[in-house]
């Protein structure tokens, strides 16, 4: 498979091809962004970095380069800058999401499956999958980060050995997201966490992001979400059925309309064509209606 990538010379774009392409899973990589001498740059670093590894090729490319690719990830978007919520980058992003679905609408083979990761994620799902009119199964946001991050302070209040557990958050890609503590297991049975644990992980949650921000480092997770991103392509490319939590446009699916949120998926070559159904608490559904309204309020704010 090929994998095109729009915002390619950016922090985001350009970890994702360097961590897919080390997989050895993809034909080629298709870099494309506006700042010419950094793509540049990269292209000439990364396919030479790659060749000991992997024989996954990296290139510079146009819009009309990408009608061979299967793959679509779009990172493109504004400077980052410090913001309370990612919901800031709203209408700045919007600007730069249009015009890019007008050219891929153009270009891109029909089946073509478009990954966005460009903030606030859950609205873009949705403005893609309006703007572009593809299948809702090939139309994906990323927001795996949110469960990575879950799994990852359960880890440290409990101490549990982090690849022994498994949980996970569904919702918005930002404050709405629902962690569901309910199906949280561990060595592959359920794993009880008390009211005070949960306080500690709600906490920790909550104060990674304050202290992210805090930094003030004008730079995304690049790291981190450039390997889970790699891990959303490479299930694509290897058709491998694994099951991780992706923003998907809700046409009905436990209640919900008109509005993109993270679900799980399981992923194919196909794009993400089911979802599972987990099982929510009464605070989680309560929790998951909220957020379904937030992000449909934020589509009305931009008329979609
Ligand atoms: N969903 C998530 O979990 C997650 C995680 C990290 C970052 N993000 C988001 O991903 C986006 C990218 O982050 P980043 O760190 O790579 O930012 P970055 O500023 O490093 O890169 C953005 C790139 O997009 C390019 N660009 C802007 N407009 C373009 C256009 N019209 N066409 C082509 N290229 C264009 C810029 O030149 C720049 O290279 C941001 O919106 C960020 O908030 C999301």
């Amino acid at each position: 498979m090929k994998l095109g990538v729009i915002g390619g010379a950016g922090l985001l774009g350009s970890t994702t091809a360097f961590c897919v392409g080390m997989r050895d899973v993809l034909e080629e990589i298709k870099l494309l962004d506006l700042k010419e001498n950094v793509l540049e740059a990269h292209v000439m670093d990364m396919s030479q970095a790659l060749l000991p590894v992997s024989k996954t090729k990296v290139t510079k490319a146009d819009y009309e380069d990408l009608g061979d690719c299967d793959i679509i990830l779009v990172t493109a978007s504004l400077p980052e800058r410090q913001v309370a919520n990612r919901n800031e980058y709203l209408t700045g992003n919007l600007g730069v999401v249009t015009p890019i679905c007008e050219k891929l609408k153009a270009v891109c083979k029909k089946d073509a499956i478009l990954i966005s990761a460009t903030n606030p994620v859950d609205v873009f799902t949705y403005v893609y999958w309006k703007l572009l009119g593809w299948d809702k199964s090939k139309v994906l946001g990323f927001c795996v980060n949110d469960t990575l991050r879950f799994k990852w302070a359960i880890e440290e209040v409990t101490g549990k050995e982090f690849s022994k557990l498994d949980a996970m958050c569904i919702g918005e890609h930002g404050d709405g997201q629902v962690r569901l503590y309910n199906h949280v297991t561990y060595d592959g049975k359920p794993m009880e966490i008390s009211q005070e644990e949960r306080t500690a992980i709600e906490e920790a949650t909550a104060n990674w992001f304050r202290t992210w921000q805090q930094l003030d480092s004008k730079r995304t997770t690049g790291w981190t979400s450039g390997v889970m991103l790699a891990d959303m392509i490479e299930a694509i490319a290897t058709d491998s059925k694994a099951v991780i939590p992706v923003s998907v446009v809700m046409d009905g699916f436990k209640g919900y309309d008109h509005v993109a949120m993270g679900m799980p998926g399981v992923f194919s070559k196909e794009g993400v064509t089911k979802l599972i159904d987990v099982e929510l608490t009464d605070e989680g559904k309560a929790q998951l209606d909220k957020t379904a309204c937030k992000i449909e309020d934020m589509l009305k704010s931009i008329d979609m």
